[in-house]
């Protein structure tokens, strides 16, 4: 996920485009970078955030009617000043910057080395650019000719933006599965990956369609067609939006963005991954370490915190499909306690920062000790992602918001994958059996949207219990950890005391604290281990308890018991914790801010624990 911005018209671009990088930060800021086109066409990038490169072109000639201007959050290549955008083409004549995914960029990449380009950066953006420059100077056809041809080569996701030093009155944009807007003024044009950096200069809006490709001219109507070469009538849109609802893309706080973020974040993280019309997974990433994984005696999970209940419910996934045994650590625990480890064990460390101290220590412990060790991780060149053999990357895109929340189901999607890709690989699992899994778990991003429509409801039932000082959440099954996160959202971020336990240990002694008093969250879906729960639900409600059950779609039964039933869709048991995770996400949210707590930013809490 990275933003983008760009501008053509009377004003000075770089106020106009700086301006709206400091809005798209929450998108990434791994680096940034900018182009002015005036007589010269000309590039300034670093690594590091928007402020890094307003020190950086600091006494640079920053003129120019024409520029655009991007931040990053690095997905292939590492954060670095090389990786950074624009990308130049061969004869730099051409500038690019991209959000998105060129998923078949290793085969392009080969094609244009081959033609003779040469590479300066390692990301799949860059195939772009020269392909680009190929096209046009094979052809003669104009840039957006060009953009056009190359497109129908990619597969993937981009938002783009090309400015040429041929054409210096010309913007071309287009996009494909990543967000662009452009906003028409009087003589000017914006173009953007959302509203915030042209709010305050129009509020007329051209919302671009996947596929198709915008020509933005100085003095011109607006051009669209799409990449099939068909005209497009711009359809101009009035934004309906203020300033200040804006800075977090239109949420009141970051956690709510991400916790909204997921249907994407799920798709993003499964995307090119799972291939539902040939019913495989494939996990490029780990691809030369399968053998090795299902070779091994046993896989060793580890990880703190929220990403330590994603590795639980990795377990229960890789278990059930592989059935190759699998052991879930704290990783502080682990670093710490003489554990027994060989060359056949398999570790994978789970981190949304990549940075968190301990799970790097026991990392650097399994290795010391011959293990293969695999990483799951959000940010792309962070030290675990580094530090480990191989691994797979999660695309949540930033989280921003303290309380991990889209990190959590992009983790779970993932390890889903693996479990799958292993099971496919062993042959654990019947062929049609596994075909139903994929296409349920293709259909997780809708369901997560229908979930999130019962916002308003779930703020209700917060309003009943904002005041409550304790609270248990129980589980069994895949629902267990899916009960400690519930209770570790809501301890975190609103300051009350929660509980997450298997739903059966509560008469091993929880039970004691049940009261008139006491809220009880169930998660309590039809798959599973159902009726036992229901017998869980009757013992809280015998000792006058309150309970808010998580409850599958049409569900009759817990409805008689409970006094609040959130309805989640159905779906296969192991793929429960990506939908019932969200509505307790919710949950936590709204007693939060019902309590007036700082929801990004809990006390005495940090985004990466990079201490001990
Ligand atoms: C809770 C939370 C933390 C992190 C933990 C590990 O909402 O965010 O518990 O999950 O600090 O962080 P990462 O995943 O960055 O290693």
């Amino acid at each position: 996920m990275c933003g983008i911005v760009a501008y053509i018209g009377p004003r000075e671009a770089y106020p106009v485009l700086m301006k709206g990088l400091h809005r798209l930060e929450y998108r990434g800021y791994d680096s940034a970078g900018i182009c002015l086109l005036n007589g010269d066409i000309r590039v300034f990038k670093c690594k590091g955030k928007v402020s890094d490169l307003e020190a950086f072109v600091a006494g640079e000639n920053i003129s120019g009617n024409i520029g655009m201007a991007h931040t990053r959050w690095a997905t292939h290549g590492e954060p670095n000043t090389i990786n950074a955008h624009p990308h130049f083409s061969q004869n730099k004549t051409i500038a690019l910057i991209h959000n998105g995914i060129i998923e078949n960029y290793s085969v392009l990449r080969s094609e244009l080395k081959n033609r003779g380009y040469t590479f300066t950066s390692e990301t799949d953006t860059e195939v772009l650019v020269h392909l680009i420059e190929d096209i046009m100077t094979n052809e003669q056809v104009s840039v957006e000719e060009a953009v056009r041809i190359a497109l129908n080569q990619v597969i993937g996701a981009y938002a783009i933006v090309i400015l040429a030093k041929e054409f210096p009155n010309k913007i071309i944009a287009a996009r494909k599965g990543s967000p662009m807007v452009i906003g028409i003024g009087k003589d000017e044009f914006f173009v953007a990956s959302d509203a915030t950096p042209l709010i305050e200069y129009t509020d007329n809006v051209v919302y671009l369609n996947d596929e198709e490709i915008a020509i933005i001219e100085r003095d011109k109507e607006l051009k669209i067609k799409t990449i099939r070469n068909q005209d497009q009538t711009p359809y101009i849109e009035k934004l309906v939006m203020s300033l200040n609802e804006i800075e977090k893309g239109g949420f009141d706080h970051f956690m709510l963005k991400e916790i909204y973020e997921q249907p994407r974040s799920i798709f993003d993280s499964m995307r090119g991954r799972l291939h539902l019309d040939q019913g495989t997974v494939t996990l490029g990433g780990i691809s030369d370490y399968v053998q090795k994984i299902l070779k091994a005696k046993r896989i060793i999970i580890t990880a703190c915190g929220t990403s330590w209940h994603a590795g639980l419910v990795g377990e229960y996934l890789i278990e059930d499909l592989a059935r190759i045994p699998v052991e879930v650590e704290y990783s502080s625990e682990f670093r710490y306690r003489n554990p027994v480890l060989s060359e056949d064990d398999v570790v994978i460390a789970i981190s949304q920062s990549g940075e968190t101290a301990d799970t790097l220590a026991a990392i650097d412990l399994a290795k010391s000790k011959g293990a293969t060790v695999l990483g799951i991780c959000n940010v792309v060149g962070s030290s675990i992602a580094r530090a480990t053999n191989a691994g797979v990357y999660t695309h949540a895109g930033p989280e921003i918001g303290v309380a991990s929340t889209k990190a959590f189901t992009a983790q779970v999607a993932v390890l889903t994958l693996l479990g799958l890709l292993l099971a496919q690989k062993k042959g654990t699992l019947p062929a049609s059996k596994f075909q139903k899994i994929l296409v349920e778990l293709d259909s997780i991003p809708s369901k997560v949207e229908r979930i999130l429509k019962l916002n308003e409801k779930i703020r209700d039932i917060a309003t009943i219990y904002k005041d409550v000082k304790n609270s248990l959440y129980l589980g069994r099954g895949y629902n267990f950890p899916v009960a400690l996160e519930g209770a570790l959202k809501l301890k975190e971020i609103s300051y009350i005391h929660a509980e997450g336990y298997p739903a059966a240990e509560m008469k091993h002694g929880p039970i004691a604290l049940i009261d008139e008093f006491m809220p009880v969250v169930f998660i309590a879906t039809r798959r599973g281990i159902y009726d036992k729960v229901i017998t869980n639900i009757e013992e809280v409600k015998a000792r006058k308890g309150k309970i808010i059950a998580i409850v599958t779609e049409g569900d009759e039964s817990v409805k008689k018991l409970a006094d609040h039933c959130i309805e989640i869709p159905d779906t296969e048991e192991m793929l429960i914790p990506l939908l019932a995770t969200v509505p307790l996400q919710l949950l936590s949210y709204h007693i939060a801010v019902m309590r007036n707590c700082n929801v990004d930013q809990p006390r005495n809490l940090a985004k990466s624990v990079t201490v001990e």
